[in-house]
Formats: structure tokens, sequence, C-alpha cells
């Protein structure tokens, strides 16, 4: 059967090393870790961490982390793997075509699409809550209908989040490439905010708050009908929030703070040394992550009570709780500046996903077409921008971050299935990072994945299903048949990508 054609590794790295394709090989492992740690570090631990804690966890959302970090970190060294044994852009994408044929490469590419451009029109509006919390801390009031908002009423837009992704979408267009420096300078802001609320908030932690560190099991309306957990309507649990499925259905939310992670996969052909310094890129960032996100969960969970948390700017709301309000307007102004990297990086990354497969013929050729002026696919760029930005202007806050999951949990989970497939198949490809313990430990991160999916709402899962079900229409109505190693011939001419 064609749909498990694979494009092979050599004809990967053959495209990339097309002189018209190439791009500059300059980044090392720091300049990785400190992209990686650009992208993962957003609204996940801005913003997610205070809701997760609120409304499924309490303090117990520590633990969330530190199982959301087993399943990335299982996920990540099978990323490391590909990357040093297929250092080629296209990420998740890439690997599977090379390994689990033409239609799980598809499924895939569609579920990274997923993934960036709803994580980017999250992170959009997590932007804008803490755009909106700034502004409050200076004295200017930002009409609430015209912030995020968690019930909008006809009429309401986020005009906050439109506003960014237009200015962030003009920027990727005229062709400004995010310069290491500025996004050094960003992630170091970043991360100078982050540890700062876990210093400054130690002092106003209070153990009163920590007790008890897992509250007792309780139902509630979050979680019935169509709003509980797969898992929990599957087997016929009790609804329930809190206790320790709460824990792990926070560890399902909370999971989105790692995402990022992959896309350093995505700068693999400007690595200068891919096979080595992609694994230390993808773990490093990883690593430092975790143990900030940790440590940022037990603080303000011990700041404020959790069933007092601001679900909207948990981290600079916390503060402002405890008569701080200038730490407030400091920690609001370096979430403004270090979120935006993300939402850029992110709809970078939907564009290069995006571009990787029409130039496979997957999608309409013509869609990788780059401006001659710019050297940028301008008709993807618009593309995804003018998606992005919708989804953020008119979507209610804290709906989607569970489709980013499911998307990218399912990419993860066929990602670590093919690092034993791809042993087999070619076992004489040099891997200067190899995954311990294989088969078993890829598909345990598999099984976690999954596991995870299931614990995400039934109607996370039905809009899932109906994404899958427009992939495969789309797939089989038109990259089946037009699919360039399908067609046996590279005979499209794609300009090159400057980005
Ligand atoms: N991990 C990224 C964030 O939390 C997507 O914003």
């Amino acid at each position: 059967m064609s749909v498990w054609r694979t494009k092979s590794i050599e004809q990967s790295l053959a495209d990339a090393e097309t002189p018209e394709f190439q791009l500059k090989k300059r980044l090392t492992a720091v300049d990785l870790t400190v992209f990686g740690i650009g992208v993962i570090i957003g609204a996940g631990i801005f913003t997610l961490t205070g809701r997760a804690a609120a409304q499924y966890a309490g303090p117990g959302v520590v633990f969330s982390f530190v199982i959301a970090a087993i399943c990335c970190g299982l996920a990540a060294l099978c990323y490391a793997e590909f990357a040093s044994s297929v250092p080629v852009s296209g990420s998740a994408y890439t690997f599977s075509y090379a390994t689990l044929g033409e239609m799980l490469a598809w499924i895939v590419g569609w579920d990274l699409i997923l993934e960036m451009v709803l994580a980017a029109s999250v992170v959009a509006q997590g932007w804008s809550a803490y755009f909106v919390t700034f502004l409050a801390e200076i004295g200017i009031t930002w009409p609430a209908h015209l912030g995020p908002q968690d019930q909008p009423a006809f009429g309401d837009f986020n005009l906050a989040a439109l506003l960014l992704v237009v200015a962030l979408v003009g920027l990727i267009a005229i062709g400004i490439k995010e310069s290491l420096r500025v996004n050094l300078v960003l992630v170091a802001i970043k991360l100078f905010i982050v540890c700062f609320v876990i210093v400054a908030g130690l002092f106003y932690v209070s153990g009163a708050n920590y007790d008890p560190f897992i509250p007792a099991r309780a139902g509630g309306v979050e979680s019935e009908g169509i709003h509980q957990p797969l898992i929990q309507w599957a087997f016929g649990l009790e609804p329930q929030t809190f206790g320790v499925l709460g824990i792990i259905s926070a560890a399902s939310v909370v999971f989105f703070a790692y995402i990022g992670f992959d896309v350093v996969a995505t700068t693999a052909e400007e690595a200068k040394n891919p096979q080595r310094d992609l694994p230390r890129g993808i773990i490093g960032s990883l690593v430092i992550c975790t143990v900030l996100y940790v440590a940022v969960a037990l603080v303000i969970t011990g700041m404020v009570k959790y069933d007092e948390i601001d679900t909207s700017a948990a981290l600079a709301t916390a503060f402002r709780d405890v008569g701080q309000g200038g730490f407030a307007t400091l920690i609001s102004a370096g979430a403004v500046a270090g979120l935006t990297t993300v939402v850029m990086t992110l709809i970078i990354g939907a564009v290069r996903v995006l571009f990787a497969m029409s130039r496979d013929g997957l999608l309409p050729v013509r869609l990788a077409h780059v401006n001659p002026k710019t050297g940028t696919p301008l008709r993807l760029t618009f593309i995804v921008g003018a998606v992005v930005a919708v989804v953020a202007t008119f979507t209610p806050v804290g709906r989607l971050e569970e489709m980013v999951n499911i998307g990218t949990l399912t990419a993860f989970a066929l990602v670590s299935i093919a690092v034993p497939v791809l042993r087999k198949r070619r076992p004489d490809l040099p891997r200067s990072f190899q995954v311990p313990f294989n088969p078993v430990l890829p598909i345990v991160a598999a099984l976690i994945c999954i596991y995870l999916t299931l614990n995400l709402s039934i109607e996370t899962w039905l809009r899932f299903l109906v994404w899958m079900a427009i992939g495969f229409a789309i797939y089989f109505l038109y990259s089946y048949r037009n699919s360039r190693v399908g067609k046996g011939g590279d005979d499209s001419v794609v300009e090159p990508l400057h980005m």
C-alpha cells in the first residue's frame, strides 16, 4: 500500500544540502538551549499554573509538573535520537516520513500544525492577559470587552491579542530575522522574572496554604458531561477534580508549559554540529524549565490558597495580593516581553512545517512559494497569521490549551514509536545519541503520552477527531495523489526559504 511509502533519509538530507535550500550552520549547544527556553517558557507557567492549581490539583500541581516533565523527558530522548541521525528541518514530520510512511507523516504534520497554530493563539491570549494587567498596574484601563474573556458576549473581541499577532506577522513577513541577540535578551528577561518570582515569592510563602497539599477529591460542574476526562467516562469513574486523578488531569493540562522543546528540532539544519548539540539543546532546555516550573508552582501555591488563585494572570496577582504591587508590575512587564517571542517562534514553526509539507507536494506546492523580495514564504505566513489572529481574537480564553496538548501528545507518541522502527529498518545510520533501553523506553514514552490524552476532556477528543477527519479527507483527496514521493520524482520547482 503506497500510503506507507517513505521519503528516504538520504533524500531529505540531499534536499537540505541543495545550495539554494542551505541555511547557515552557526548555532551551538548553548544557542539551541537558549532557543529552547525561549519557546518553552510562556503562557504555560505564567497562566496555566494558576488555573491547574485552582481547578484541578491545588498545591499538588507540583506533582503534575513532575509527571508532565517525565512524559516530555522520555519523548525528548526520542526526539534527540532522531535529531542526531536525521538532522533536517521539519522536525517530527520529516522523521516520520522517513520511518512510518507518508500517511502517518501526514498525521504528524497535521498534528504539529494544530499544536503550533493553536499554541500561538493561546499564548497570544496569555500575552493579552498580562498586557491588560500591566496597563492596570500603571494606571491605564484597557476596555474589558476588548481584552481576554472567559465568556465573551456578542461584540466582544480580544483586540490586544489581535494587535500582537498582526504586528508579529508583519515582522515575520518582512523577513526580520529573530536575531539571536534579541532572543537572548528576551530569554534573559524571562529567566530573570521567573527566578525573581521564585526568590521574592519565598518570603511570602505560608505553610498554611499547603494544607491540604493534595485537596480531597471533589466532583463539580467542571468535569461533567463532555467536559469530563475521556478516561473517566470510559471506565465509569466518578466525575472528580482534585485528589490523585485531579493531579493527573492537571498534568495533561500543564503539559502545555513544556511544549516547545520539540521546536528545537526544527532548527537542525542551522546547528553547527547537530548530531552532538541538538540532543544537548533539547534535553538541556527541558531540564532547566522543569526545575524552574516546579519551583514556581511551589511558591505560587504557597503564597495564595489554591482556591483563591487568580486564574488569568496568577504570577503577577499573587504579588499584588500580598501587597507588592510594584513586583506585580515588574512581573507583568516581563511576561509581556517574554511571551512575545513564544508567539513569534510558534508562528514561524507552523510556517516551517507547512512549508516542508507543501514542498513535498502534500499541500499545494505553490503555497511554498517564496517571495523573491523578502525571501520568506509570504503566502503561508499570511495564512497562518490570519488563522492565529482569528482564533486568538474570537475564542474564549482557557478552552484551546487541551487541543494543543492532544495534537502534541499524538505527535510525541508517533515519534516515540518511530525510534525502534528506524533502528530496525536502518541499523546502519550513524546515531550519535541513542535512546537507552530501546525499545522499552520509546514504547513506555508512547504509552504515557496516550494515557495523558485519555485524561483530556471528551469535548477535546471530539474536536480532535473532527480535526483528524478533515486531515484524512485532505490526505486522500489531495495529498496522496500529488505527493512528490508518490509521483516518483522531484519535478517541482520550489524557491529557497530564508527565515
Ligand atoms: N510552552 C509554551 C508556553 O507555555 C507553549 O507558552
